[in-house]
C-alpha cells in the first residue's frame, strides 16, 4: 500500500498537520492535565518528557514506514490536540484523539476525527478502521457513533495512567459502510 505523502490536511476551522518533533512540548503541556490523560489508555501520567519528545521525533519515519499517521490540530496557529491513526497493518488501523480542556466542547474533535477518517479510507487506502474509549468517556464514544462507528464489544484492560482495569468500549467502522 502506497504511503501518502506528508501534507496537511484542511477542515473548515481546523488545520490538521503532520507531527513534528517540535510538537512534544505542547504535548507535555495538554497531557499534564488528569482530565485528559485519564482517558488515553497507554499515556503516563505525568507525562514523561524524554519519553514524549522521542516519540515525537519518531514520527515522520513511521510515518513514512506506513505503521500511523499522526496529526496536530491547530486554531490560529496554535495546536489544541492530536489526531491519528495508528496500528496500521494489514489494511486497518486505529483512530485515536485528544485535546486539550479549553478546546472541548466545540466540535473539534468531531471535526478533526471526521477528516482523518477521510484521508483513512481514501489517501492510505485502509479498509476499516477500530477505535475504542473508556466507559466513562461519553464523549468519545458519541463521536465514533456519530461518525459512523459501530460498537463491537467491551473488554477489561489495564489503563496505565490510571494503574488499574477498567471497561473499554470498542468499535469499528468500514470504508463500505458509509
Ligand atoms: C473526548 C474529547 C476528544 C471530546 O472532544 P470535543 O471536541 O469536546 O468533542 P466534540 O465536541 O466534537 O463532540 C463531543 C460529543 O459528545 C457529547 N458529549 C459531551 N459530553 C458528554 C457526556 N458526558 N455524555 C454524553 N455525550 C457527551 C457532545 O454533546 C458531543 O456530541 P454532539 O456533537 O452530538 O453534541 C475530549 O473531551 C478529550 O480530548 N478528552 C480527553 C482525551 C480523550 O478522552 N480522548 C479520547 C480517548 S478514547
Amino acid at each position: 500500500m502506497p504511503v501518502p505523502s506528508r501534507r496537511p490536511l484542511e477542515t473548515e476551522r481546523l488545520l490538521l498537520r503532520p507531527t513534528t518533533a517540535e510538537d512534544a512540548g505542547r504535548a507535555l503541556e495538554i497531557q499534564s492535565d488528569w482530565q485528559v490523560t485519564r482517558m488515553l489508555r497507554m499515556a503516563a501520567f505525568p507525562p514523561d518528557r524524554a519519553a514524549t519528545e522521542t516519540w515525537f521525533s519518531d514520527h515522520e519515519r513511521e510515518w513514512r514506514a506506513g505503521e500511523a499517521c499522526r496529526f496536530a490540530v491547530e486554531i490560529e496557529g496554535r495546536m489544541v490536540g492530536l489526531v491519528d491513526i495508528d496500528e496500521i497493518a494489514d489494511g486497518e488501523g486505529e483512530l485515536g484523539y485528544w485535546f486539550e480542556r479549553t478546546a472541548w466542547g466545540s466540535g473539534y474533535a468531531s471535526e478533526a476525527a471526521r477528516e482523518t477518517i477521510r484521508f483513512a479510507f481514501e489517501e492510505v487506502g485502509l479498509s476499516a478502521l477500530k477505535s475504542g474509549h473508556a466507559e466513562d468517556n461519553p464523549a468519545s464514544g458519541r463521536i465514533l457513533v456519530k461518525l459512523g462507528f459501530r460498537h463491537l464489544d467491551t473488554v477489561e484492560r489495564f489503563s496505565r495512567p490510571r494503574g488499574e482495569n477498567i471497561r473499554q468500549r470498542r468499535y469499528v467502522l468500514s470504508a463500505t459502510s458509509g
